[in-house]
């Protein structure tokens, strides 16, 4: 269907123009809602359920290692995750769609952003966070220039109620009198500024709650850290992984 095709690339760019990019110039943030539509959301929301079924998320990490380990870790981050590439053999194909809409935007808005560059991402990191109260305590993605510049977030979760469910993206905007709260609603798409501009916590979650996150870099910051990290290896000193 080449016309709907491009109609939606042109949907997709005008979403990009119109509605990403001023927001996260002025805001830093930004959500959108009914991304892919209910038929192809109930896709991606299948194949994260069967990843979380046949038990392929694992324990969240935490950066470098934490006193009291995995006890401590998991009052800090509660969630299970894995990371996908999207060109998976099988069974990722709705997800490597996701990616490829949201490739499509980050796309469109890179240019717009300033000066830097904005070319690679992540994989995607699909979470579940399994509702036993907890979340993810108050943390910045990228606090020290590590490459990461925007996080996407997409939400899976049908019928969500703050108020009976909790598990409430609550960000605290640097600098405003605000705080933003995001509900992880079944195909909304949140963007927002990885650094310390948008410090960010989940909070606790009772019921599960499915999200799948890629991060988009800046080219140059991310080489730099690259390069730091060589450096930090070939000193002999055991670099942590990086924080989210
Ligand atoms: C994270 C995070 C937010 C969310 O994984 O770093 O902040 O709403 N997740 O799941
Ligand atoms: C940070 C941070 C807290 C705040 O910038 O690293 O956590 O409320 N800030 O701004
Ligand atoms: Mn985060």
């Amino acid at each position: 269907m080449p016309f709907i095709e491009h109609v939606w690339d042109l949907d997709l760019e005008r979403l990009a123009l119109e509605r990403v990019v001023p927001a996260l110039l002025v805001h830093g943030f930004c959500y959108v809602d009914g991304l892919l539509g209910e038929p192809a959301g109930d896709l991606v929301l299948e194949q994260v359920m069967e990843m979380h079924r046949s038990g392929a998320l694992q324990d969240g990490r935490l950066a470098g290692s934490v006193p009291g380990g995995v006890h401590r870790s998991r009052s800090i981050r509660g969630d299970q995750i894995a990371w996908v590439s999207g060109s998976e053999d099988r069974g990722c194909e709705a997800i490597s769609f996701l990616l490829n809409v949201i490739d499509h935007i980050i796309g469109v808005c890179a240019s717009r952003l300033g000066s830097k560059k904005i070319r690679e991402r992540s994989k995607a990191m699909v979470a579940c966070y399994p509702g036993n109260g907890t979340g993810y305590v108050k943390h910045v993605d990228n606090p020290n220039c590590d490459g990461r510049r925007i996080t996407c977030t997409y939400y899976l979760n049908k019928n969500w109620s703050a108020e009976e469910h909790g598990g409430v993206l609550r960000i605290f905007p640097k600098g405003k009198s605000y705080v933003a709260d995001i509900n992880p609603l079944f195909d909304r798409l949140l963007f927002f500024w990885s650094d310390r501009r948008n410090p960010h916590e989940v909070q606790p979650a009772y019921a599960t709650r499915f999200a799948i996150t890629v991060w988009y870099f800046d080219s140059e910051e991310r080489a730099e850290a690259k390069t730091r990290f060589r450096d930090l290896t070939a000193s002999g000193l055991q670099p942590g992984s990086s924080s989210r």
